[in-house]
């Protein structure tokens, strides 16, 4: 017996190796690492980088050959049957990269965190830029090193649609929806009799429905740069990186980048391209479409990427590709333009922008009198501005002219979109347009004074509300195609980069609730079952406040007959801090469930007064909900769209739409 238990214990410790949560690099289980790593798919034609790197560990469970790298290695690459055929003579490049060194550190697991005795590697590494592989088909990647060690990466580059079936796409991403956040909007702002709906989502009735799974390239859970990553060049990440597969090195902006739907669009067919966001224009989502960094957070190589993308912000790596400018660029953000702090080397971006053609726009009024002919930069806001709520506007200094007012006079989503279309439309001619949507509102993670709260901070109510407003502005785009005749042209997508744990279990009687003493009695109100009830947001039950009107947006058709019924939806989260729950609408403002403690986050005294404490499961240094594993809907509609039915992988997506568009014909 204990022989087997040996045998399985040591099986136990190299699966823990392989399955770590700490790594020396994601993908790359073995001491040399080829990026793209194995198991990538590719477009026909799409541009990539490869970095091969050789790690040296000085000390840690692996430590090897003293901490010196070999930096001998053999790199070379097999199509199918063929011989391996080293990189530069693959790729026919006139020369070979040098070899580059260099060194970095990394915790094995948590017990040497807490130790804080990281690991040191020292790393010899090649990086070969902007390549591309056209033959369909299989290939192998293969790195020797360390005397007769092999790493080896299988991709494929699959065979292209050739015939294009899309002329525009029209591609919205609800930051972190999943379907369960659906179910619930449809709940609250779709009447229904004896359990049978009498009107629908919008995105209920798209004629395709399948799922995606988000996984990131080296973990199971995905933040919104990979996962964008994902759905725009097909190419799984890791978590913050922007269109680029993580390196090992210092230099964020040196990590091997891949091309992008957007870049192949405009590079392949020169079609116009959109790009819109209810959040900052930097944020990950948006800036995945023309990025290429391994930190999202560099919001001014995002700004001067949508600008300046063909000629790379660091000039020493070239990158012979980029959005090339979009002709739409609406969203927040206004202090990566105003000359200060946050502005590319402090200078005025919207001149930048102007010196270009752009034509600038800040409010509502500029934005309906643009002429559609015209490149049009809006900036409706600083930060995440973008609030739908007129009285919530006030006091933020928020405007994005940087005059210190407030930016009161924001266009709403609706007319973002639809005057989007109508410039991408102008503009486009033959070529068709590329427009991305991005609601960000649904997911926000704060930073702002704004509405960006909503599922992270576990304020079910207004991310419904950010998700109804979502549906409603599908809609309005679907009306609009079909009036200037393009719907039947447009390919239409809308899809989720994550999701959330969150779902509903039940109905809660506020009133009951408010007036019990004890945690314990006050979840006596919490109704499941047959005791659920029915949807109190749309019956006008007579106990809406007075100020309703003002605490929170959007009533009318697709929109709740009311936000705040006395029989509200308990709701829950998979993952949270501690919290207090009362089930009600917070009527103040977007909600803060855990404020800073002694030893890491606890519940917010002033959240939901009169609720419930819930214990969280998160650790405590974790002060709002997290994204969570689940796969999300994706919906679509149009030419190209029977390809999204089924269940597939994020990465999928960007072949599905390259297909529609033909981009991998050469
Ligand atoms: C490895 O070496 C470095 C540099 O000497 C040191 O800082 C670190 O604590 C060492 N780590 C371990 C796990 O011994
Ligand atoms: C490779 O072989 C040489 C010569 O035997 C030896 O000096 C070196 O340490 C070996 N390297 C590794 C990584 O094993
Ligand atoms: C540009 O890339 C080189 C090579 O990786 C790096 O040394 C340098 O720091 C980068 N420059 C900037 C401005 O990031
Ligand atoms: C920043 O300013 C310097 C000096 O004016 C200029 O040489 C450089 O090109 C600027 N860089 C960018 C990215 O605009
Ligand atoms: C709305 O009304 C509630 C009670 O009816 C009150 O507590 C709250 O302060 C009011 N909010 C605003 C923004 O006036």
């Amino acid at each position: 017996m204990r022989s087997v238990s040996l045998a399985s214990t040591l099986a136990l410790v190299a699966q823990l190796a392989s399955a770590q949560t700490f790594q020396r690099l994601g993908a790359c289980p073995k001491l040399g690492c080829i990026l793209p790593p194995d198991q990538t798919d590719f477009l026909s034609g799409q541009l990539f980088d490869i970095r091969v790197e050789v790690h040296a560990p000085v000390n840690g469970s692996e430590a090897s050959n003293n901490g010196v790298p070999d930096e001998k290695f053999t790199f070379c690459i097999a199509h199918e049957k063929g011989d391996c055929v080293e990189a530069q003579k693959f790729f026919k490049l006139k020369d070979s990269p040098a070899v580059e060194k260099w060194s970095f550190t990394y915790f094995e697991d948590l017990f040497t965190k807490d130790a804080g005795t990281p690991v040191l590697v020292n790393a010899a590494t090649k990086a070969y830029r902007a390549l591309s592989l056209t033959q369909p088909g299989s290939y192998t990647a293969q790195l020797k090193y360390n005397n007769g060690s092999k790493t080896l990466a299988n991709w494929v580059v699959r065979k292209p649609q050739t015939k294009r079936q899309a002329k525009n796409v029209l591609f919205f991403i609800g930051d972190g929806m999943t379907q369960s956040m659906i179910t619930a909007a449809r709940l609250i702002a779709h009447k229904a009799i004896n359990g049978k709906y009498q009107t629908l989502m919008q995105m209920d009735q798209m004629e395709n429905l399948g799922h995606q799974m988000t996984h990131s390239i080296d973990s199971f859970i995905t933040d919104s740069a990979n996962s964008a990553t994902a759905l725009y060049t097909g190419k799984k990440s890791t978590v913050n990186a922007l269109n680029v597969w993580r390196d090992s090195s210092a230099d964020p902006l040196d990590d091997p980048k891949v091309e992008t739907i957007a870049e192949l669009f405009r590079r392949k067919i020169g079609g116009a391209l959109g790009i819109v966001s209810t959040a900052f224009i930097a944020d990950a989502t948006p800036a995945a479409l023309c990025t290429h960094t391994r930190e999202r957070g560099q919001a001014q190589v995002v700004v001067q990427e949508y600008l300046n993308s063909a000629e790379y912000i660091n000039s020493t790596i070239k990158w012979p590709t980029g959005c090339k400018q979009p002709d739409v660029i609406f969203g927040g953000g206004a202090e990566y333009f105003i000359p200060g702090p946050n502005s590319p080397n402090g200078t005025d971006y919207y001149k930048a922008f102007q010196d270009k053609g752009y034509k600038v726009v800040y409010d509502k009024d500029q934005l309906a009198a643009a002429s559609k002919n015209e490149k049009t930069l809006g900036i409706f806001s600083a930060r995440n501005g973008l609030i739908i709520l007129p009285q919530n506007l006030k006091g933020h200094k928020d405007s994005p002219t940087g005059d210190g007012s407030d930016a009161t006079n924001q266009p709403g989503l609706k007319d973002m979109t639809l005057k989007a279309i109508e410039i991408l439309q102008a503009r486009s001619k033959k070529d068709g347009w590329f427009l991305m949507y991005r609601f960000f509102c649904i997911d926000g993670m704060s930073e702002g004074a704004s509405i960006d709260k909503m599922m992270h901070v576990l304020d079910y109510d207004r991310a419904l509300g950010e998700l109804l407003e979502l549906d409603d502005t599908i809609r309005a785009s679907i009306a609009y195609l079909k009036k200037i005749g393009e719907l039947d042209n447009t390919l239409i997508v809308v899809t989720a980069d994550h999701g959330h744990g969150f779902d509903v279990f039940g109905g809660a009687d506020t009133k009951y609730l408010n007036a019990q003493s004890t945690d314990r009695k006050k979840r006596g109100a919490v109704g499941v079952y047959q005791n659920s009830g029915l949807s109190g947001y749309m019956v006008a039950d007579g106990s809406l406040p007075t100020n309703q009107t003002i605490v929170y947006g959007p009533q009318g058709p697709n929109f709740p007959v009311q936000w705040n019924p006395r029989y509200a939806l308990a709701a829950g989260f998979g993952a949270s801090p501690d919290r207090r729950e009362t089930y009600g609408l917070n009527l103040e403002g977007p909600r803060v469930p855990a404020t800073s403690g002694t030893d890491g986050f606890v519940v917010n005294p002033a959240d939901n007064q009169g609720g419930f404490i819930v214990s969280g499961t998160l650790p405590v240094g974790e002060a709002q909900g997290v994204h969570s594993l689940t796969d999300v809907s994706v919906f679509a509609n149009g030419p190209g769209s029977d390809a999204f039915r089924g269940v597939y992988n994020s990465v999928d997506i960007f072949f599905k739409i390259a297909d529609a568009l033909a981009l991998g014909k050469n």
